[in-house]
């Protein structure tokens, strides 16, 4: 049973990286980005909520946070373990999970800080995603054959919150609230860091490498 948390700044690759691992081990994949955007699309107070805050750019309160994980935990595919994408993204949200349950690996994906922005709004300026099975596509780098989802047949569709002004405020609120995070799971001894400017093959051989099933 393995715990894995993949910590970054957005468009990095936690997405990619957490799906392929999930995929090759048959565990979980947990996006609290996902989560929120499904409540999202709810037209109720807490969906309209919360669709304010992804699209503004800011953090979604802790408490609701960790409500929605705990729930997401309960389910069947979560009994063999899990790779959190996004999750924990605050101090209060790792000392939250630590309560719950025991991680073996956090893996960070960086780039360097004069690379970060250009990289970033590239990355998600040329992003698609599947609007059924969340699959991510990229039309420079890892292109959908056929205008649909290569796995379900989905309509893909732009993020919301992937416009120029909105990644650089995402990028802000990451480096404000996330960075002191990595810290947090250092001192624990289980941080390893990976080049996030590698390719999308390298950087899921370097986790494969680090991360060993328990
Ligand atoms: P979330 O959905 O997690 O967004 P994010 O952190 O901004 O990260 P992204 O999903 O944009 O990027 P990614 O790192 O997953 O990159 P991807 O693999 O897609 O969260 C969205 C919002 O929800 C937050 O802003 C916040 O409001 C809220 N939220 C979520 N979790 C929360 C929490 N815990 N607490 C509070 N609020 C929360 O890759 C990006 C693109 O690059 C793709 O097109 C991909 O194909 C391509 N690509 C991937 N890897 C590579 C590579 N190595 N080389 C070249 N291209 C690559
Ligand atoms: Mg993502």
């Amino acid at each position: 049973m393995v715990h894995i948390i993949i910590l970054g700044p957005p468009g990095i690759g936690k997405g990619t990286q957490a799906q392929i691992y999930s995929e090759t081990h048959n565990i979980a994949h947990i996006s609290t980005g996902d989560i929120l955007r499904t409540e999202a699309t709810q037209n109720t107070p807490l969906g309209k909520e919360i669709k304010k805050i992804i699209n503004d750019g800011n953090y979604a309160p802790d408490k609701i946070i960790t409500a929605l994980l705990k729930k997401r935990l309960q389910e069947e595919d979560c009994k063999n373990g899990a790779v959190f994408d996004g999750y924990p993204r605050t101090e209060e949200q790792a000392q939250a999970l630590e309560a719950i349950i025991k991680i073996n690996y956090a893996i960070y994906l960086h780039a360097p800080e004069e690379k970060l922005e250009t990289m970033i709004l590239e990355r998600l300026g040329n992003r698609t995603q599947c609007t059924i099975c969340k699959q991510v596509y990229n039309t420079k780098y890892a292109p959908q054959k056929t205008g649909m989802c290569n796995k379900c047949g989905g309509h893909l569709a732009k993020r919301a919150d992937d416009t120029p002004e909105t990644i650089k405020k995402r990028i802000d609120t990451y480096n404000k609230l996330t960075k002191p995070i990595i810290e947090f799971y250092k001192k624990k001894g289980i941080l390893y860091q990976i080049d996030g400017t590698k390719t999308p093959e390298e950087i899921a051989k370097e986790i494969e490498g680090i991360a060993m099933e328990e």
